[in-house]
């Protein structure tokens, strides 16, 4: 096992054991900008342990044209990948709970709502993203959809979109709506810059956080993880407040019997 390390690494220490799972990372192997092999996947899942997760959810990115990512692939490969871990012993990591997606809205969006297409966390909660970049048109009727087929949304990162930074009656839009949050944990460590850090706890105050995520891609994220795990402002965040990570289960047979 590589060391991500250039000198001794400071421990990790386990503040985000309330939370038992993680729900959002991308450590499925070479398909998405997350993990690039099944090594780096262990060393990241390593200091999630450390950090006190007891279970992990995999979220890969479904984007066209940058992802496409097929779900029976991906189901297949996560297979794989549990066999590979089991197979080579010694395992310390989280239990991989579950494979599911962070789905970007874009143009292939409305097809896959008219065709159900989705791996849900835990089997219930469609993981949904849209671009950092450009705001999405047309989002009313995207949820109102998804709302009609009974799907319990979580947006992902909602901190991180600039085009919402001073729009804060839009967020308050999506809550009204139903539409559950999840904050980047890096986020409240200043991992993507001041902004993203400032609203991230702005909206946890605000009672609007529900799940809190790693977003965990690789080894860079993981050392911020460990520093994270330091930061007493985010451990004050973890002691006060409840988020539905805990109540994840396993979803395997909702999102097997569909593919
Ligand atoms: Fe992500």
């Amino acid at each position: 096992m590589f060391n991500i390390f250039k000198s001794k690494p400071k421990a990790a220490r386990p503040i985000f054991a309330p939370l038992i799972s993680d729900m959002h990372c991308h450590l499925l192997p070479r398909v998405d900008d997350g993990s690039k092999s099944e090594e780096e996947s262990v060393t990241c899942l390593r200091v999630m342990k450390a950090a006190g997760f007891e279970s992990v959810f995999f979220t890969p990115h479904y984007t066209i044209p940058r992802f496409p990512n097929e779900e029976q692939d991906i189901l297949n490969r996560f297979s794989d990948l549990k066999l590979d871990i089991a197979a080579h012993g010694g395992y310390d990591g989280p239990q991989l709970l579950g494979i599911a997606g962070e789905y970007r809205v874009d143009p292939g969006f409305n097809d896959r709502i008219q065709q159900q297409k989705f791996l849900l966390v835990g089997g219930k909660y469609l993981l949904m993203e849209f671009s950092l970049h450009q705001q999405v048109m047309g989002l009313d009727q995207v949820l109102f959809d998804l709302q009609m087929k009974n799907y319990d949304i979580i947006l992902a990162h909602p901190e991180r979109y600039p085009y919402y930074s001073s729009s804060s009656h839009v967020l308050q839009h999506f809550k009204d709506m139903g539409v559950f949050f999840q904050i980047n944990i890096l986020s409240l460590s200043g991992f993507y810059g001041e902004g993203p850090r400032r609203k991230a706890f702005e909206m946890i105050e605000n009672g609007w956080v529900e799940f809190l995520g790693t977003d965990m891609h690789n080894t860079l994220y993981a050392q911020a993880l460990i520093d994270a795990t330091h930061d007493r402002k985010i451990e004050k965040v973890i002691e006060k407040h409840t988020f539905m990570n805990r109540l994840l289960t396993h979803p395997e047979e909702a999102n097997e019997k569909k593919f």
